[in-house]
């Protein structure tokens, strides 16, 4: 028998009106995202049809692999906006950055040299490979400097899997949390859908992120949610919004 109660859900059924995605690699060219402008209108469209009024794309900088600046990343969005100018007014598409939390990240920071949100909120990310060390300090150094740090999908780093404590730590620490939204559809596998339900359960989520790459990430935003605890998901995206400026 059909039970109404556990009527399978998607993600669109939870975007809140005048949805923002704060993470993607949207732009062609400029990191491990779109590869060209087709692949770039390929993503905005599929935000759009999961109902997302607004876009604000993080490329990756990092000092080895990603070396984008700001002039670097607003130059790529003018380019872009050469191409597919619709796409871009219809999606109300903006930039910042997502920063790995390497070597040169605090010289970056202190010369201002960065791309952030609305009231200096910064997406940053750790390694997937290695524990990062200091990662207490730097926070307090983004902190010191001004900025308001955002940790990147929390759930996807492993050795740290099994262990929420410390994220509740670090956000205890005044860290926000990011979820990607692909979590929530075990696209990245069954150990990080169960870190971001235990997230979720605790309530350590501030804002969600798409980290839309590829097409088949676009597929993947189309699936089922599969994890356990999303019934206070709506809030979350909704504070998204505060993060456009
Ligand atoms: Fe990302």
């Amino acid at each position: 028998m059909l039970n109404f109660f556990s009527k399978s859900k998607y993600i669109s059924d939870y975007v809140p009106t005048e949805y923002t995605d704060i993470h993607s690699h949207i732009m062609h060219n400029i990191d491990d995202g779109a590869k060209n402008p087709e692949d770039s209108a390929l993503l905005i469209n599929t935000l759009l049809e999961i109902g997302t009024k607004n876009i604000i794309s993080t490329p990756h900088t990092s000092t080895h692999i990603w070396n984008n600046s700001p002039e670097i990343i607003v130059k790529k969005r003018e380019e872009l906006n050469n191409i597919i100018p619709d796409l871009l007014t219809k999606s109300n598409f903006k930039v910042a950055s997502e920063y790995l939390l390497d070597d040169s990240f605090l010289t970056l920071l202190e010369n201002k040299q960065v791309l952030t949100y609305k009231d200096n909120h910064i997406l940053v990310e750790f390694s997937y490979f290695n524990v990062p060390l200091n990662y207490q300090n730097i926070f307090f150094e983004i902190q010191l400097n001004g900025y308001q740090p955002i940790l990147a999908h929390p759930e996807r780093y492993s050795y740290f899997n099994n262990h929420p404590e410390v994220f509740e730590a670090i956000r205890k620490s005044g860290v926000k949390l990011q979820l990607n939204l692909l979590s929530l559809v075990g696209y990245y596998g069954p150990d990080v859908m169960k870190m971001a339900d235990e997230l979720l359960k605790r309530n350590l989520y501030d804002f969600t992120g798409s980290d839309l790459h590829h097409k088949m990430h676009c597929k993947a935003l189309h699936d089922k949610i599969k994890l356990k605890h999303h019934s206070g998901l709506s809030s979350v995206m909704a504070n998204n919004y505060y993060l456009l400026k």
